[in-house]
């Protein structure tokens, strides 16, 4: 029987053993090199196969497998860790002048003449991130290094321990194998040092989120990143997409390889995301064109950098080159043109968008920043304005970010910058068709309460036919503003009755593209209820959400009629973004639009989720720990029987599953009434 066990278990554990290989050879095809060889869905389902065994046997979990990135507990705070070697800041230089002086004095401080010897450079992209020290550990022979800490930046000597926020990144290895330490010549313990960063595309789907939820955007990828990391939920963390590109390779603080550009492809070949536009050059002409490629293809990449760096390739150079203050003499940053410069603002002028939304944008004296010239600015609301503490006529530094509109970012003031004179005076009346504005409580958004504002409409009109939304291609700013002026479109219906005649009565349109925009409008008609949701412009309805709505409720008629609770019920949708939805179907003149787009030919195609239901509608926050299922475990048959699993207890949530050393959560459940079950009254109502 003993006999009998044993086999099983070895079985088993080999079995657990090349899942997690494989887990971890496509986690890394994947999120480092960007070559995934296997579906998704097969991914899941290896994945879920170990998370099953890890389930069934617990004592076969490890901390470092890959079922184990979300998991720890949420921490209170962060522990503050010294580094084992100061993390220095670098100095920068902002021209080829700057950056021969430095050449120049490289090579005077090791000795060489302009004949002689020459120091190589590695060549690396300026990520604009937040720097982390990563510290991994093998712990038995021939086993893996495992990732035992993950520590910020902090003031340089002192960083906070992030780590169960950092095990989060897919990037970061949570092991990395015998067989890989041995490719890349690594031993028993080593530190990692590197940038991490919020991809371009994870910081617009934050933003669109977070507008979504009337939040104010975050300013940049960089400031998201560093909030994120600090935050105090995995989850989020897991949630957000972040990446971690290496590019120093230390043991005991010192550097572990000879030259800088082995440590680069040490990393690489230990598994971790090193970013590939590097190079090792002879000379500055080849650090010169290296920049020049970098600033080329600057906007192209998914994530923002602000320069190159350049590194002594040679440890024992960098060694002889030493360190001043804050920065090391071998390495220095080459930095971009600004991206912000100062200029005066002319006057505030006020924009009435798709909702009616006031904003404040300044106009300003045209000033070249990075390329383009600015001339306008967001000032977002009024609260801003205040904050900004701004006055027409003041100088001030505008900012332009990779796809981010240009912002004021602060007033400047000096004898060159005198302060202006005029204080602004928000609008009591909507500046294009005098309505009224109100401001709802708590929110910082003036709106025009015209629901038929002529600016309301060309917004809507923009907003519906745009790429990604009815893809109505043809219908842009210059069209739109005809079939305004002519009277042609009156609401977002008129545009299904326009035909040839009326679109060849406009400017610059001929036989040709009125042919082809009539053909894009016909064919918007069989866009999906998603789409169309979206399109309408209903508040806090974006993409998202409006996927989730057509996910949910299948058909328009369906939706029209659900109420606010129906709605709340749908994962994701809160009371504000209920009610708002409510309070748009509500409106007669809203119902009648819908009616006639469905006379135009409209088919609002659903496109319902089959999902197993038994738990469907129903909200789990998971606590403590449970006898036998690991909570990844748990929270993926919840989620897979309809059920949703929150992090916190409040008056909505269904059931609190609780295990042993179950806290605050415990006794807030019980404060609020709201069920108790333990593992197998969880496994009852799954059985239902
Ligand atoms: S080397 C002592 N390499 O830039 C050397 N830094 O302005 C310091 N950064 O704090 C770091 N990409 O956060 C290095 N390829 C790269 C980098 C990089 C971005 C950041 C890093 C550093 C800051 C210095």
């Amino acid at each position: 029987m003993a006999h009998h066990a044993v086999e099983f278990a070895t079985e088993t554990l080999e079995r657990v053993e090349r899942l997690r290989e494989q887990l971890r050879h496509h986690e890394h095809l994947y999120y480092v090199m960007d070559a995934p060889e296997i579906s998704d869905a097969d991914y899941d389902a290896l994945m879920n196969e170990l998370k099953a065994i890890e389930a069934e046997h617990p004592a076969l979990a490890t901390h470092d497998s890959p079922t184990q990135r979300v998991g720890g507990k949420p921490k209170d705070g962060f522990a503050k860790v010294a580094h084992s070697r100061p993390m220095l800041s670098l100095d920068n230089a902002y021209n080829e002048e700057e950056l021969r002086d430095w050449d120049r004095r490289v090579h005077e401080l090791l000795g060489f003449d302009t004949s002689g010897a020459k120091a190589a450079y590695v060549c690396e992209l300026k990520l604009d991130g937040l720097s982390l020290a990563l510290q991994y550990q093998v712990a038995e022979q021939r086993g893996p290094a495992t990732l035992q800490r993950a520590i910020t930046r902090g003031d340089g000597s002192v960083g906070e321990e992030v780590t169960t926020n950092v095990r989060t990144i897919k990037s970061v290895p949570l092991a990395v194998s015998a067989a890989k330490l041995k490719g890349a010549g690594l031993d028993e313990s080593f530190e990692v040092r590197g940038e991490i960063v919020m991809p371009r595309a994870a910081f617009l789907k934050l933003n669109q989120d977070r507008e979504e939820q009337g939040l104010a955007p975050a300013a940049n990828p960089r400031n998201a990143a560093a909030g994120t990391i600090r935050t105090l939920e995995p989850n989020i963390v897991a949630q957000r997409r972040l990446d971690f590109y290496a590019y120093f390779l230390l043991r005991d603080g010192e550097e572990l390889l000879p030259l800088q550009s082995q440590s680069l492809d040490a990393l690489a070949a230990a598994g971790f995301r090193v970013n590939p536009q590097r190079k090792l050059v002879a000379s500055m002409d080849g650090v010169l064109d290296f920049i020049a490629a970098a600033d080329a293809m600057r906007e192209q990449l998914g994530y923002e950098i602000d320069g190159v760096v350049i590194k002594v390739d040679s440890r024992a150079q960098q060694q002889r080159l030493g360190f001043t203050g804050r920065a090391p003499r071998w390495a220095i940053a080459y930095k971009f043109t600004a991206r912000s410069a100062v200029t005066q603002v002319e006057n505030i002028l006020i924009q009435v968008g798709r909702t009616g939304k006031l904003t404040p944008v300044a106009a300003l004296t045209p000033v070249p920043i990075g390329g383009t010239t600015v001339a306008r600015a967001t000032l977002h609301n009024a609260d801003e304005i205040a904050r900004l503490g701004l006055l027409i006529g003041d100088f001030v530094q505008v900012e332009r970010g990779g796809d981010v509109i240009p912002k004021v970012v602060q007033v400047v003031e000096d004898a060159a910058h005198p302060r202006g004179t005029v204080e602004f005076h928000f609008p009591s009346n909507c500046p294009v068709c005098g309505s009224a504005v109100v401001r709802a409580e708590g929110e910082a958004d003036w709106r025009c309460v015209n629901a038929e504002c002529p600016a309301r409409l060309r917004e809507e009109l923009l907003h519906f036919a745009a790429r990604g939304v009815m893809n109505i291609e043809g219908l842009g700013e210059a069209v739109v503003a005809q079939l305004l002026d002519k009277g042609l479109v009156r609401s977002i219906a008129d545009l299904y009755s326009l035909d040839g005649a009326a679109l060849l009565s406009l400017e610059r349109i001929g036989e040709k593209t009125s042919t082809a925009l009539l053909e894009q409008i016909e064919r918007s008609k069989k866009a999906p209820l998603a789409r169309v949701l979206f399109g309408l412009g209903i508040r806090f309805v974006g993409e998202r959400t409006a996927q989730l709505l057509a996910e949910a409720f299948g058909s328009m008629d369906a939706l029209m009629a659900a109420s606010t609770a129906d709605l709340e019920r749908v994962h994701e949708i809160g009371p504000r973004v209920a009610q708002a939805i409510r309070e748009f179907f509500d409106e007669p003149k809203n119902r009648a639009l819908v009616e006639r787009l469905r006379a135009a030919g409209l088919t609002f195609t659903g496109e319902r989720k089959q999902r197993s239901a038994q738990l469907e509608g129903l909200t789990f926050v998971l606590t403590g720990t449970l006898p036998t299922l690991a909570r990844d475990v748990a929270k993926h048959r919840i989620e897979a029987a309809g059920g949703r699993v929150s992090g916190s207890v409040s008056k909505k949530t269904s059931y609190v599953v609780a295990g042993e050393d179950a806290g605050s959560k415990l006794d807030k459940a019980r404060e609020l009434k709201v069920p108790v079950l333990d593992e197998a009254g969880l496994d009852a109502l799954l059985a239902k």
